[in-house]
């Protein structure tokens, strides 16, 4: 990573999610001129949500080129996808239904298959067959939304899980021990292969493991491995978020 992580505090979730939006427009702009698709992943959790939202109302959903953009997700519990704990049904419920987006430009990853390896291995193949890296590169998306945990997890890459040290996978599931539940996720070197990876982090519950992962030493949480080779990288957070950091 090149430059400095661009660090931005709001005051509160709007217009955090709102900034977030205008990001992603603009960017999917770019793209849209110069006749390239604008590939994003998403995450799940609750944090990401209003930004969905947002994306889908008349303030972004008519000057966002939905045709030109390729969505794939972050990571998936291994559950149905109507299952409440699903992350495709809340972007579903929150972008999907509400915007024009042909129905093959999302990719969604089927973690509720019994064979999750080779559920990973298909949504390698998607990410391939989009994405198109030469051989022997990483796939490079243009942006990746992520979330981080009060454990510092990213992801579905959890502190001292087996994913965490995966280097030549695309995609793998993982065992949350404490949650007794497996995980699909997108792996560190796909993470750290993207163009503009942006953290959303909100709530005073996570000041701490923030500070601590900004201003600490290194390598102790998954959410400090996010270290795009070639890309930028930025953190979105809300005053209770950011509470502890030092004045930016
Ligand atoms: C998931 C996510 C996960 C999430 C963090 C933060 O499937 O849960 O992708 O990595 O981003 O757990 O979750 P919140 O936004 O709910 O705090």
């Amino acid at each position: 990573m090149t430059q400095p992580p661009e660090i931005r505090i709001f005051d509160g979730l709007e217009p955090l999610s709102w900034a977030a939006a205008t990001r992603l427009e603009e960017q999917a702009r770019v793209k849209a001129i110069e006749k390239k698709p604008f590939s994003v992943a998403l995450s799940g959790g609750s944090t990401p949500k209003l930004l969905f939202e947002l994306l889908a109302s008349s303030s972004f959903q008519g000057r966002i080129r939905w045709s030109n953009l390729q969505i794939f997700q972050v990571d998936e519990r291994c559950v149905p996808p109507d299952d409440p704990q699903s992350n495709y049904r809340m972007i579903r419920h929150a972008l999907l239904e509400s915007v024009p987006l042909p129905a093959e430009n999302f990719h969604r990853m089927a973690a509720e298959r019994p064979d999750r390896e080779q559920a990973a291995r298909e949504y390698a193949g998607e990410l391939a067959q989009v994405l198109r890296p030469a051989p022997g590169e990483w796939p490079r998306l243009d942006l990746v939304f992520l979330g981080m945990g009060p454990d510092g997890h990213t992801a579905s890459l959890f502190p001292g899980s087996p994913a965490l040290n995966e280097r030549t996978e695309w995609v793998t599931p993982n065992f949350a021990a404490h949650l007794n539940s497996f995980r699909l996720t997108l792996t560190l070197p796909v993470l750290n292969a993207a163009a503009h990876v942006i953290f959303l982090v909100a709530g005073a519950d996570k000041a701490e493991t923030l500070r601590q992962v900004l201003e600490g030493p290194e390598g102790r949480f998954p959410a400090q491995l996010i270290q795009p080779v070639r890309g930028r990288l930025s953190w979105f957070l809300d005053e209770g978020a950011a509470r502890l950091l030092k004045k930016q």
